[in-house]
Order: C-alpha cells, then structure tokens, then sequence
C-alpha cells in the first residue's frame, strides 16, 4: 500500500518530499567526505547516486515502506531524515538523519527527527523506532539521547567502509517512551 509522504513543519525547519530540484544539493552532501565521516558507506562520486537516492525516495513511497523528507532552512535544502523498513506487522521502523556541516550544532537535527518522529508514532501507530550510530559519532548519540532513544547495545565489527572496521551501538525509541518531549532532556 502507498504511503503519502507529508510536509512537516516545525518552528525553523520544513520536511518536505524530495524533488528533482533536489538532486545537485543532495549529492553535494552524501558527497563530502567530512559530513560521511561515520557514515555505513562511502561519500557518492557520480551524480546518478543522487539520481538513483531519489528514485528510491519514489519507489519507497509506492511500496509504502518508508519515507524520507528533504529538510530546508529559509527555503534552502540543509539535509534529509528518513524512516525505513516500516514493518506494519512490528509497528517498526528504522531512523536515519543527515544535515550539511554548515547547519550542525543549531539543534535542526533533534528538532527535524522530533517532528518526523512526532508524524510517524501518530500516522503510522509505530512501536518502535530503531536508530544505529557508529559508537564514535558522538554528535548522533547526543541528538538520539535528547529524543529518548536508549542504548540496547553494540554491534561490533558492523560496518567496512574503505577497509575501515568501526562498531555500531544500536538504539531503540518504544511508543511509550515517546511521551515525554524532547526539550526536557
Ligand atoms: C549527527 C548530526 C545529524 C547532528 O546534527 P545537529 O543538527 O548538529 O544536531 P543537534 O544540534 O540537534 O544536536 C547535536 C548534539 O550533539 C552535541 N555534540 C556535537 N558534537 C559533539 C561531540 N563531538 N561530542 C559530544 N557531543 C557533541 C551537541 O552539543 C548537541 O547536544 P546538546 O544540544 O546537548 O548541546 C550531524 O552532525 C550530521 O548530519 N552528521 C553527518 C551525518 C550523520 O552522521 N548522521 C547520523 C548517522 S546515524
């Protein structure tokens, strides 16, 4: 079943579905090194990978397994989150968030993945929202820390990106942890 992918918006942000528009700002991000620093696989180097991430954006919809949102600041793209592997069965999903370097540190993370979060436990009754994280990514721990996630655990060995072996922690947010807002952590 299809799954229609909303506008969001919060107080500084809007979450919005991927356009065409999209495909040159969203190769600039998953393209630099830095911001894929901890990433479970390379920067892109061709464009058809930004092609290909929209499509797939598209297809998810149609399949109705799970959304991702472009996030902009003042009409500019800054990043994207996303949830996938929506299992109607479980009431789960897994969570993935990726900003450029340039808006880090202003809270947009927490506040977009708060409102994507906020939409899902709503729209998709979710039980359950995994996140994984290289255990070194100290930023993504915190912006999971600060919307209730726990920690269940490390996946040691998880990822080999460019011959380098990093561990995963694994977090898991449940519908009921979710009744307590973000701002109070
Ligand atoms: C991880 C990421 C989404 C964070 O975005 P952000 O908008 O800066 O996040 P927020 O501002 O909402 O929160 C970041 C928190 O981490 C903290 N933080 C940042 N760097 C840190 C570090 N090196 N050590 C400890 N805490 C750190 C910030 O102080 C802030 O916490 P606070 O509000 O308690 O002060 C962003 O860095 C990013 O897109 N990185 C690249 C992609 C990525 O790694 N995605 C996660 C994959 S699972």
């Amino acid at each position: 079943m299809a799954l229609a992918t909303p506008t969001l918006r919060t107080a500084r942000l809007e979450l919005r579905p991927f356009t065409d528009a999209d495909t040159g700002p969203l190769f600039a991000l998953q393209s630099n090194a830095d911001v894929l620093r901890y990433w479970d696989a390379p920067p892109w180097t061709d464009l058809s990978r930004a092609e290909r991430f929209l499509a797939a954006c598209r297809q998810m919809a149609d399949d109705g397994t799970g959304i991702r949102l472009a996030v902009d600041r003042d009409g500019t793209f800054v990043g994207w989150c996303a949830l996938t592997r929506w299992s109607p069965d479980h009431r789960s999903a897994s969570l993935t968030y990726c900003l450029e370097q340039s808006a880090w540190g202003h809270g947009f993370a927490t506040e977009a993945v708060s409102a994507l979060l906020s939409w899902a436990f709503g729209t998709l009754d979710l039980n359950r929202v995994q996140a994984e994280t290289d255990t070194r990514n100290l930023a993504s721990v915190r912006v999971l820390e600060k919307l209730g996630f726990l920690r269940e655990g490390t996946l040691r060995e998880d990822c080999i990106v460019n011959g380098e072996v990093s561990d995963s922690f694994v977090f898991g947010l449940l519908r009921r942890d979710w009744a307590f807002p973000p701002r109070n952590r």
